[in-house]
């Protein structure tokens, strides 16, 4: 391990068993603090961001990346995540690319078709002759708990046409608390699902009328009995901050009744209102959103509450992990990776998406699948992955990404590894950008040394926007594009 890499398990470790460097005193008291926290900008769980994907990616470039990608690599550790976008029933926040349906044949419509592109994928990979080395799969959504019992099978049963589902290190599913019951879970951990992830968002009851969500406390707890737990290796919550009618009094106690549930993982994200992309999230009264303000308070008393009444520690960004759990163990032996969905145990290094809307990253490449279930439909049935978006990295682009990653996933970004890894030197390459960074290390959120830059503890809460100096393609009113390094 690096120096830095011992300092930052020192500093992790100080960090996630004291009560902190700043006693009950908060980082968010200082208005320019929260301002920084409420800058707009991507959160780089890819780079660059979704928005600069060019359009126009086709099937056979997506077919020529993956193949040359995995000739070259055979063993490439990968992830494999299966979108089902379908719903029982709308939450007037949700961003995400979903449909709401009850219609039983409508849907097995589509696990027909998903399961053709897994058919598809299967011979692709006959093809070319291998049976690449699939480490995590995730079902993701929508609701994958939606799909019955037949349905689920059918798509788990395909997946294991090209998955070792019993010789992988996690298989993960997201489940709606309110739409399923203990036989449910007995049988999702009977087709090999051993990590499971409920969309909890708050536990406030008028919270939770406000974005059409009502699922109580008592009923997650219901489900989460001693021996449905010991069915899975792990329990993830998302937590959303921000919506409406929450108050930083009624986000506390939602993180103290998460404490007392003690999943292994939570996910603690700011909620988007986008009611210009998802029209459904007009539904929402922006009148009863928290101020901006209070937001970065909320983040850091969940975070402190997380951290020092619940035990976890912090990874990345916005994850937080018990200390025995797979994700808590990668953090500290600097191994955790950044995948779409946010960070990861760093097993399963690439991802290859299967469904609509998906993404998939490997070496170099980004590629992105249709939205549209009439465009998916055709385009699977026609043999075609269903590419629509693309982008390539050059080699210095992959250098940005890996310093962005760097300091998301150790806090750290050790020069001499990229300098080894590029062949660059380090400090004439991103002169400017150091320059840039200097904002922040006289502010005391990151340290800069001959060897590398280390985020201090406070620092943590700012890592994209270090990251935003390494970013090549951002445009912005505060004249952050970057022409040279
Ligand atoms: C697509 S959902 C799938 C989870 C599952 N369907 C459920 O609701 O239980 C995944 C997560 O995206 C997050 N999400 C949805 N809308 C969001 C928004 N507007 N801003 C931030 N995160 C959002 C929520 O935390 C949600 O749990
Ligand atoms: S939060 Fe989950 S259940 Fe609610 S609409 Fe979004 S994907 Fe569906």
């Amino acid at each position: 391990m690096s120096v830095l890499g011992e300092n930052i398990l020192e500093a992790t470790m100080s960090l996630d068993s004291s009560p902190g460097s700043r006693g009950s005193q908060h980082l968010f008291d200082d208005g320019q603090m929260v301002q920084l926290f409420n800058e707009p900008g991507p959160y780089y769980s890819s780079y660059p961001s979704l928005s600069e994907w060019r359009e126009g990616g086709t099937d056979q470039d997506y077919r020529a990346a993956l193949r040359e990608f995995l000739q070259e690599n055979s063993d490439a550790p990968l992830f494999l995540y299966l979108h089902i976008p379908y719903c029982a029933k709308l939450c007037w926040y949700c961003f995400c690319n979903i449909h709401i349906s009850n219609n039983r044949e409508r849907i097995q419509a589509f696990v027909n078709t998903l399961n053709l592109e897994l058919e598809n994928l299967e011979r692709f990979f006959d093809q070319i002759g291998m049976r690449p080395n699939f480490r995590e799969v995730h079902l993701g959504g929508g609701t994958p708990s939606h799909l019955d019992h037949a349905q689920l099978k059918s798509v788990i049963e395909r997946v294991r046409s090209i998955v070792d589902v019993e010789q992988l290190a996690e298989f993960a599913m997201e489940i709606d608390p309110r739409t399923v019951d203990h036989a449910d879970m007995e049988y999702y951990a009977s087709l090999g699902v051993n990590r499971i992830s409920f969309g909890v968002q708050d536990f406030d009851p008028s919270v939770q009328g406000k974005i059409n969500r009502v699922q109580p406390f008592e009923m997650v707890e219901n489900l989460l009995d001693t021996k449905t737990r010991s069915l899975f290796a792990g329990v993830n919550f998302d937590l959303l901050f921000g919506l409406p009618g929450q108050t930083p009094e009624t986000f506390r106690r939602t993180v103290e009744l998460t404490n007392s549930l003690a999943p292994e993982r939570v996910a603690m994200i700011r909620y988007a209102h986008v009611p210009d992309v998802r029209k459904h999230i007009r539904m929402i009264d922006a009148s009863e959103l928290p101020a901006p303000e209070l937001m970065p308070g909320m983040f850091e008393d969940g975070a402190r509450g997380l951290m020092h009444e619940g035990g976890y520690q912090w990874v990345g960004i916005d994850h937080f992990a018990k200390p025995q759990d797979a994700l808590a163990k990668a953090s500290l032996e600097g191994q955790v990776g950044r995948n779409f969905g946010g960070s990861s145990t760093g097993r399963a290094e690439y991802t290859i998406g299967v469904g609509p809307t998906t993404t998939h990253a490997f070496g170099p490449h980004y590629f992105q699948s249709v939205y549209d279930l009439k465009q998916y439909r055709a385009r699977v049935e026609a043999n075609e992955f269903p590419i629509f978006k693309s982008f390539t990295l050059d080699l210095m682009n992959v250098a940005r990404r890996d310093c962005m990653f760097s300091l998301q996933c150790r806090r750290e970004l050790v020069f001499s590894e990229i300098e080894s890894r590029y062949g660059i030197d380090f400090r004439a390459t991103f002169g400017p950008t150091l320059e840039r960074l200097k904002r922040y290390q006289d502010m005391g959120m990151i340290e800069i040394d001959q060897d590398g830059i280390r985020v201090t503890d406070d620092g943590r809460y700012f890592i994209r926007l270090y990251c935003r100096e390494f970013d090549d393609y951002l445009e912005n009113p505060l004249a952050y594009k970057i022409h040279g390094p």
